[in-house]
């Protein structure tokens, strides 16, 4: 698995969106590392980590098994960055995921909430996907494996991905959100879109975590809006919630500056 690390301190590892990869995380790298060791992995078959060969811890296959690739999952996804856990000997850390990577933040504290010393969901939601919503993911990745993704995923996505404000006055971050689309390998984006259709509801994991828990939303968020985020912040014991301005789906590239400034406190407090 292919990760970038920086800074020195507490560990924070963030988890991407989709489709795109650890990089979405180097403004907020840039403002954090001289506050703590911030370690961001790319998901499986996305941006440079591999398809095949990661774990295959919790899905009863034999490590390295190419078939776990047929059966993609969240867990799974979940499982990888345990691994990578164990392999930089962090037995905690501060977890922090950006929408898939919230799913997959999700799933780690499902598995292991020990391991979890603090969690950052950023734009994400603990639903699962209705039957249209998984059908669109099936449809999305048999395109992906038929044509590719140039052009038309990009396309399709990146309207909703950022907020209103950063179509109208960023040019710069909706360019440099489509280089990274643009980027990524088509039987990765087809992988994540079957593991995301397939991910459960993750409520009741959130229910039982009593550790500290900050969500952050954008107030321009179509994808999933600032109800969702209540949501979250509400199920968890712990939950405090932040709701920033001018921004959608990726705050944390559309204005890092008022990101790290929400964040920080935060991060101060449990590190
Ligand atoms: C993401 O930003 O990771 C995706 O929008 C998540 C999703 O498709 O549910």
């Amino acid at each position: 698995m292919h990760y970038i690390e920086s800074g020195a301190g507490t560990p924070l590892v963030l988890l991407h969106a989709f489709p795109v990869d650890a990089r979405m995380w180097n403004p907020l790298r840039i403002r954090l590392e001289d506050q703590l060791r911030v370690i961001t992995p790319d998901q499986r078959g996305l941006g440079e980590s591999a398809l095949d060969g990661l774990s295959a811890r919790n899905v009863g296959a034999p490590s390295g098994d190419r078939s776990v690739t047929e059966r993609p999952s969240i867990d799974l996804a979940a499982a990888d960055i345990l691994d990578l856990l164990d392999q930089l000997e962090l037995p905690q850390v501060v977890l922090g995921g950006c929408s898939m990577g919230g799913y997959v933040a999700m799933a780690v504290l499902r598995a292991a909430p020990e391991r979890v010393a603090g969690l950052l969901l950023v734009d994400t939601k603990a639903a699962g996907d209705n039957d249209e919503q998984r059908t669109n993911r099936l449809n999305v990745a048999d395109r992906a494996e038929r044509e590719g993704t140039n052009d038309w995923l990009a396309e399709n996505m990146l309207p909703n991905l950022l907020g209103r404000t950063s179509h109208e006055q960023r040019p710069e971050v909706v360019a440099g959100v489509r280089e990274l689309i643009d980027a990524q390998p088509a039987v990765g984006v087809a992988w994540a879109q079957r593991a995301m259709a397939g991910r459960p509801d993750s409520t009741e994991t959130l229910l039982s975590y009593l550790g500290p828990a900050l969500v952050v939303v954008g107030e321009e968020d179509t994808i999933t809006p600032p109800e969702n985020a209540r949501e979250l912040a509400a199920a968890l014991p712990e939950g405090e919630l932040v709701t920033l301005a001018g921004v959608g789906h990726l705050p944390s590239i559309e204005d890092p500056d008022m990101f790290v400034e929400a964040v920080r406190p935060w991060l101060s407090r449990i590190s």
